[in-house]
Parts: structure tokens; C-alpha cells; sequence
């Protein structure tokens, strides 16, 4: 009985380590299901700073992979879902958490975790630059994707 207690609870400390193998966050956060429920380092978002982190291509440019209907943007692409309308379909915490981690969600995504310290390592080779973003820049781009409403 010990012993199959200690082999399960091994099993179960391996499972616990591969799973966040992937990566890590980069701070803390309340994580709860498929949300992040609080603002990343308690950082209060600005909505018109998150469409220029949106847009441009020395932070999140996020326009790579993602289409806005109306945004003033050059180039817009469709490898990831048009966010148009998104606040919608997803509360302000899913949508920090698919940004802060789509791998937590999506393991295979192409789509970059952005708070976390490492493990860009299973996204596309020409994306693993992705410049990682602060928790104030998250907590903007939450801001403006939150008042996407149809
Ligand atoms: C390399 C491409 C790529 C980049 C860059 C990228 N995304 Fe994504 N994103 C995706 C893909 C692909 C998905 C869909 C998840 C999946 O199924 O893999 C996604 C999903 C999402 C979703 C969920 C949408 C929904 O309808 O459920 C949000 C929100 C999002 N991305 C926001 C962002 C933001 C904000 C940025 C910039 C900081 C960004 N993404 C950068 C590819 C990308």
C-alpha cells in the first residue's frame, strides 16, 4: 500500500512536471479555468496604448496573425481568428489569459505565450522572436480587445 501510494504520488510529480515543461509565467497570476481573473501585477489597462501595442511591430504586433474590422492597420493577417467583436464572445480574464498563455490552452498553437519566462520553443521557428510583453502592455491590449463589441 505504501509503495503504491509512493509510485502513484511519482506518477503523479512527473505528469505535474512535464505538463509545465512548456513554460512558466512570468509572475504570479489567478489563474481560474481558462481565465487569468486578475490584472497581471495589479496594472490598471489603457485601452489606446493596447491598439498601438496591437499594431506595432517593435511590441505585440499582434496585426501579424490578426484581423480587426475598421482598425487602421497596413497589413493585416489571418493565420489566427479576426478579433473583431471579441469582447463578445470572451470575458476580459479568457481574453488575458490567451494572451498572457495560448499555450496553456492550445498547446500547439502557433500563437505565442507572451508572459511567460521561456518556452517559445513549439511555436513556428520564424515566430520564436516573439518579443515577450510586460504585464502593463497586456493589461492595455485586454483593455482595447475588452471593448470590442459588435
Ligand atoms: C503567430 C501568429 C499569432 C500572433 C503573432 C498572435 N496570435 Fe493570437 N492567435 C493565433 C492563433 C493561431 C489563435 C487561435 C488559437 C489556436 O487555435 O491555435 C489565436 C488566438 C487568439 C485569441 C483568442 C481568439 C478567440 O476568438 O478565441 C486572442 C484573444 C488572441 N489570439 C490575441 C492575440 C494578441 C493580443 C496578440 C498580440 C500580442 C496575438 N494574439 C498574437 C495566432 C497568433
Amino acid at each position: 500500500m505504501r509503495l503504491a501510494l509512493a509510485r502513484l504520488a511519482l506518477i503523479l510529480l512527473a505528469a505535474a512536471c512535464s505538463e509545465g515543461e512548456a513554460y512558466e509565467f512570468a509572475g504570479p497570476v489567478a489563474l481560474d479555468g481558462d481565465a487569468i481573473t486578475a490584472p497581471l501585477d495589479g496594472k490598471t489597462g489603457d485601452a489606446a496604448r493596447g491598439l498601438e501595442i496591437f499594431v506595432s511591430r517593435e511590441e505585440g504586433h499582434c496585426v501579424l496573425c490578426h484581423a480587426i474590422e475598421g482598425l487602421d492597420a497596413e497589413f493585416q493577417g489571418n493565420v489566427g481568428p479576426e478579433l473583431t467583436g471579441l469582447a463578445d464572445r470572451l470575458t476580459p480574464g479568457e481574453i488575458r489569459l490567451r494572451i498572457a498563455g495560448a499555450q496553456k490552452i492550445w498547446p500547439d498553437t502557433l500563437m505565442p505565450s507572451y508572459y511567460t519566462t521561456e518556452g517559445l520553443n513549439r511555436v513556428a521557428p520564424e515566430y520564436q522572436d516573439a518579443p515577450a510583453l510586460s504585464a502593463q502592455q497586456i493589461e492595455d491590449l485586454v483593455a482595447y480587445l475588452s471593448g470590442l463589441k459588435a
